[in-house]
């Protein structure tokens, strides 16, 4: 009996041994292959087997205090966390140090040209193109390069918003969407030289959300700014196109019936007599400045409020009219109440337009429509004379 049924374990764990190690070397195949299409075969740069092991630079690298001064004066630190990297996402992934610092092999090491901090992370941040080379080539046209190549050395280059050692996952590897945690430090990467609009951000109706209760569905910086690719905000492509920018969360009905707020601000603001022209003008001269208003000249850009707040809130007739006045300085208490802001008239709250916009909806088809039917009636009319004519010659 036992004997029967030791013979039949047997083949199964033979089996099931030798399925475990075809799967083993087919996630090895995979493994190897994913890596190498990700990076050209040539100078496949994780391939770690010529390399110098890491165990080599943090023998020095790895002693807590080191640190060197640049021909400028200033101090670098020279200490890699030993754990703090290989819990990054390059330790993690067996990136040796050589792989980044490939012009350092032992020690000495080749004479630093770099004079100052600044020059030591857009230097060393080449080293990125390697592998991340789609970032690498957006980043080409953003308004930090651009400030870059014209000789503004504090603008951001790779290693200012990701350090290199230390940068964990940023997409889930499944969905290749941002995860939350990276999400929400989005806006303290950009205050670090940005502290100013951070400061506003920060106490604003979105960023207070995101930065207080981590809610994925206010904008971050980076969704009204783009990241690699930023464009300069100041053009007037940039101000013509902002209106869609908001209304792609603004006309989100799932979304904004959280908060309880009205997705009919953008077709009310197109209907307006504002937001027709700078429709218009989109159509036709993009590139041309709008002295009408966007979105954000009422409610603000970084510092935007609830509409009811008590202090700032653009329905108070005060904020409201201290709006339009930047733009039409001899408006007075009572400008503001001939606009109908985002609401639909309706015959409660606004008798007056809603009965001239009824008006207006029977009046105008009714007198169009009856000139479409007498230019029709008028042309059958006289075809029928003129065969009635013809017939009778
Ligand atoms: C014997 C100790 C020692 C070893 C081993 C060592 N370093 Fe260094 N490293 C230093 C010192 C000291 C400096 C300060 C500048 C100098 O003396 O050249 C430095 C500076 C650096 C710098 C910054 C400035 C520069 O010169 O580029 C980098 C990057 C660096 N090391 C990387 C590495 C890497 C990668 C390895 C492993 C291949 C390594 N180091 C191995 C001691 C060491
Ligand atoms: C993914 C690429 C990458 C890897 C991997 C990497 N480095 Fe760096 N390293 C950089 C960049 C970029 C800088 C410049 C950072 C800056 O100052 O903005 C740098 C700077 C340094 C510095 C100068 C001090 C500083 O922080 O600026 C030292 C020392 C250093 N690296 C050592 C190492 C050691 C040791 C390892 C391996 C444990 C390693 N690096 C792995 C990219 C890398
Ligand atoms: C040797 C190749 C290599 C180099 C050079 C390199 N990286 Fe990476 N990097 C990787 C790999 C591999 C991953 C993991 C990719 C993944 O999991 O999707 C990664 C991941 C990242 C991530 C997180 C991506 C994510 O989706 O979570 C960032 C950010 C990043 N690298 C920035 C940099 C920066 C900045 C530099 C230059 C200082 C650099 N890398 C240099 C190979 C490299
Ligand atoms: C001004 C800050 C900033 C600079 C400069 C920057 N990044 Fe990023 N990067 C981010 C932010 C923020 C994210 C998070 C993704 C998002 O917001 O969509 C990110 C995401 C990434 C990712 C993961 C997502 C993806 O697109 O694959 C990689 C890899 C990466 N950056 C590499 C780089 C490299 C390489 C450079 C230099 C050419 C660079 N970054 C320059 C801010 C920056
Ligand atoms: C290392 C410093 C640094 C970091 C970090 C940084 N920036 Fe910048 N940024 C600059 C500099 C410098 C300029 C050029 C300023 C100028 O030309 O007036 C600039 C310009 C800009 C501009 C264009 C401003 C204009 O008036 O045309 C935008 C938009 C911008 N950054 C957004 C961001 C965002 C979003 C982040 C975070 C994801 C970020 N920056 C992170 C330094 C930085
Ligand atoms: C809701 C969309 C939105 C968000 C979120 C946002 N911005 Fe802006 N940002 C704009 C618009 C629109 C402008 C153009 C304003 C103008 O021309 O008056 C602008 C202008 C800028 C400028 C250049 C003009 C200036 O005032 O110097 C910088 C730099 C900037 N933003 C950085 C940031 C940073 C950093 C964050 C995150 C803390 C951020 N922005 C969040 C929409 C946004
Ligand atoms: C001429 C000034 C002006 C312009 C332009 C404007 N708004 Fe408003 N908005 C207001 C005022 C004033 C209120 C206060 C409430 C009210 O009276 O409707 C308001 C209210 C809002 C609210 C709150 C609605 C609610 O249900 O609580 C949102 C959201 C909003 N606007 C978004 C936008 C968006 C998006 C745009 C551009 C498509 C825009 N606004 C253009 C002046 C303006
Ligand atoms: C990524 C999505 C997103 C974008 C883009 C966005 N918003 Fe919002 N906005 C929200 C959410 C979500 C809230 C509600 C936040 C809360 O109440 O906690 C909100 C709140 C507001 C409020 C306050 C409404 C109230 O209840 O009084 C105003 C005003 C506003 N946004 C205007 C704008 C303007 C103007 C733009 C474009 C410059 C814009 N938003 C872009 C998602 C967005
Ligand atoms: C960014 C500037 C700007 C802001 C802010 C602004 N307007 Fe205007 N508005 C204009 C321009 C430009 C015109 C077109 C004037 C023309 O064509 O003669 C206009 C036209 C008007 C008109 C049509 C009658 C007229 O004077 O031609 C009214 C009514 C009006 N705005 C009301 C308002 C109200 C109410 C506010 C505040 C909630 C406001 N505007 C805020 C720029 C602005």
């Amino acid at each position: 009996m036992t004997g029967t049924r030791h013979n039949l374990i047997k083949p199964t764990v033979f089996a099931l041994v030798l399925s475990f190690g075809v799967l083993l070397a087919t996630a090895a195949l995979l493994g190897t292959w994913g890596r190498v299409s990700a990076a050209p075969a040539a100078d496949d740069p994780t391939n770690t087997q010529s390399q110098v092991d890491n165990s080599a630079c943090l023998s020095c690298h790895g002693q807590p205090g080191q640190q060197m001064t640049l021909a400028s004066g200033e101090v670098i630190s020279l200490t890699i966390d030993e754990n703090h990297y290989a819990a990054s996402i390059h330790g993690s992934r067996d990136i040796t140090c050589v792989t980044c610092h490939p012009n350092i092999n032992g020690y000495p090491h080749p004479v630093l040209t770099a004079k100052n901090l600044r020059e030591v992370a857009i230097q060393m941040s080449g080293t990125c193109e390697k592998c991340h080379t789609d970032n690498y080539r957006l980043a080409t046209d953003s308004v930090h390069n651009t400030a870059l190549v014209s000789g503004n050395e504090n603008a951001a280059v790779c290693s200012d918003c990701h350090n290199p050692h230390t940068q964990t996952q940023i997409l889930d590897p499944q969905t290749k969407q941002i995860l939350p945690a990276a999400r929400v430090q989005i806006p303290q990467t950009c205050a670090k030289c940005h502290n100013a609009i951070y400061d506003e951000y920060k106490n604003s109706v979105h960023g207070a959300a995101l930065i207080g209760d981590g809610n994925p569905d206010v904008p971050t910086c980076t969704d009204c700014h783009g990241v690699h690719n930023i464009s300069d905000p100041t053009t007037a492509y940039f101000r013509l196109m902002s209106p869609q920018l908001c209304a792609s969360c603004h006309t989100n009905k799932q979304m904004m019936d959280k908060y309880g707020i009205s997705t009919q601000v953008m077709s009310t603001y197109v209907a307006d007599f504002h937001g027709t022209t700078v429709t218009l003008f989109q159509k036709m001269s993009p590139d041309q400045p709008t002295n009408k208003p966007v979105c954000y000249d009422c409610h603000g850009v970084h510092n935007m409020t609830n509409v009811n707040d008590p202090q700032y809130g653009l329905s108070l007739q005060k904020n409201i009219l201290t709006t339009c006045q930047k733009c039409h300085p001899d408006a007075t208490t009572n400008f503001p109440a001939a606009w109908l802001s985002h609401y639909i008239p309706n015959p409660k709250t606004t008798p007056l337009v809603y009965y001239v916009q009824l008006f207006y909806k029977i009046f105008i088809p009714t007198v169009i429509g009856g000139m479409v039917l007498f230019v029709i009636s008028d042309f059958v009319r006289r075809k029928i004379d003129r065969r009635k004519g013809a017939s009778h010659s």
